[in-house]
């Protein structure tokens, strides 16, 4: 069964075409694993227009800041805002919006004192719709998966991409289907699904063995699946670079650096990056880095002892539940854009990523244990000279700090790291644990003098 065709009866005449990542194969359709039928591996879109007539890059930056001013629903949304470089869709066709995108760039002035980088930023992520990257990807695949006649969306996830499936299921007008390692995601992101009226399924496995079984299933039921392996969620994540190099006053940053899970989210802005600078949008490429877990550094092992040409899988463990995956499925998108802009590939330790997280948390800013890893990863490539002190670095925090409450107050509470005596004094001072009072003033006040002087 043919799952989505660009050249359907009665659909318009759409502007792209799936590629085979690894034989180049060009089709246009794509089956219900979105992998290639002669080789096996994944597909990407590509648009092949661009060739004989290339997008003008000063008529598309003006069209684009010329949108900022519409009201339309596809002009408000900070990613169908840039849909010249996205899948098209029928002038009348309805896309399914939550008005994702549109996310802040921070100067980040206590990290930058920190790591002596004055001039370091981060895109939010985390303040999209359904507080993750996530929505940025889900509103074009959503959309696809309407168009195609798909009553029935699913998703293996570690959290936020059942979360933002499910919303945007549930824009749609269509059921979705969650799987998620039992007990391996944070409540606040499993409340979202249940929330958003997803068939909800807590799977006792890891989320690889979620992934698995999910290939299994698009086989056997006719329902579209929505994770990253899904080429049009990637197409919707591009535009967070787009976004990001409008922000900048298309002024290249030195370095983006990027959390590495299932690698979905690398691939797509090193795409964007790619296509970018083809188009004449941008005149240098930033270099692309990934940071993972230690507990979860199937790409790191991949690139160091496989030198990329297979992947390594780990059975994967950390804190930071959002990036819990040993099986990344775009290892391969990610390790191209790595190298195509020279990025680097690091991985950091459970007390590391805790101590970023309260550093930025610090700013007033916030995110997830998973985002924190770039910070974590930053202060790394700068002991190794891959980043210098004199360059401008964007940091992509992916998630916002209340997807994972436990993790924050276990932190603060000092209930995480008790072995960890002797790096006491750099968790003691990012601590701020609750105190618990008699309701009287002079309790109250006794308090404040000792803040003051501590
Ligand atoms: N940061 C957060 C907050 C995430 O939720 C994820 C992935 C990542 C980083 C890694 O991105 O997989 O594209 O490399 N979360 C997925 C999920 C896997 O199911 O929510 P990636």
């Amino acid at each position: 069964m043919s799952l989505l065709s660009t050249s359907e009866p009665g659909v318009g005449k759409t502007n792209f075409l799936f590629r085979c990542i690894a034989c180049g194969h060009i089709g246009d359709t794509a089956g219900q694993d979105f992998r290639c039928a002669g080789c096996g591996d994944l597909l990407e879109i590509t648009y092949p227009d661009w060739q004989d007539t290339r997008p003008d890059a000063a008529q598309l930056k003006s069209r684009w800041r010329d949108r900022k001013l519409s009201a339309n629903l596809v002009d408000l949304s900070g990613v169908w805002r840039f849909r010249d470089l996205l899948p098209s869709l029928d002038a009348d066709e309805q896309v399914i919006s939550l008005r994702e995108g549109n996310t802040p760039v921070y100067e980040l002035t206590r990290c930058a004192r920190i790591t002596g980088v004055p001039r370091l930023f981060a895109k939010h992520q985390g303040l999209n719709p359904t507080g993750s990257f996530k929505d940025t990807g889900m509103t074009v695949a959503a959309t696809f998966a309407r168009r195609a006649g798909f009553r029935w969306v699913a998703c293996a996830s570690t959290g936020n991409t059942s979360a933002s499936m499910a919303a945007y299921a549930a824009r749609g007008g269509m059921r979705s289907l969650v799987l998620v390692p039992d007990g391996k995601i944070s409540w606040s992101k499993l409340s979202q699904a249940l929330d958003y009226g997803a068939v909800t399924c807590q799977l006792r496995t890891d989320f690889d063995g979620c992934l698995r079984l999910l290939q299994e299933l698009v086989r056997r039921a006719p329902v579209y699946q929505l994770n990253s392996i899904n080429p049009f969620r990637l197409e919707g994540q591009k535009t967070l670079a787009i976004e990001l190099l409008e922000q900048l006053n298309w002024e290249p940053p030195d370095h983006i650096i990027v959390p590495g899970g299932n690698l979905g989210n690398s691939s797509a802005i090193g795409k964007a990056l790619l296509e970018m600078h083809g188009l004449g949008l941008i005149s240098r490429l930033p270099k692309l880095s990934v940071i993972q877990a230690e507990g979860a550094n199937a790409l790191v092992r991949t690139l160091r002892e496989g030198k990329g040409k297979h992947l390594i899988s780990v059975a994967a463990e950390t804190r930071a539940t959002a990036i819990r995956i040993g099986n990344p499925a775009s290892w391969k998108k990610a390790a191209h854009v790595l190298e195509a802009t020279g990025g680097a590939c690091e991985q950091v330790s459970e007390l590391e990523i805790a101590l970023a997280k309260a550093e930025i948390g610090a700013e007033g800013i916030g995110c997830e244990p998973a985002s924190a890893v770039t910070l974590a990863g930053l202060k790394k490539l700068l002991k190794q000279g891959f980043v210098k002190p004199d360059e401008t670095v964007v940091l992509v925090l992916t998630g916002n700090l209340l997807k994972d409450p436990d993790f924050t107050i276990e932190f603060h509470r000092g209930e995480m790291f008790p072995e960890n005596a002797q790096e006491d004094s750099a968790l003691k001072a990012l601590r701020h644990p609750p105190i618990v009072l008699e309701a009287t003033m002079d309790a109250v006040l006794r308090t404040l003098e000792r803040a003051e002087h501590s």
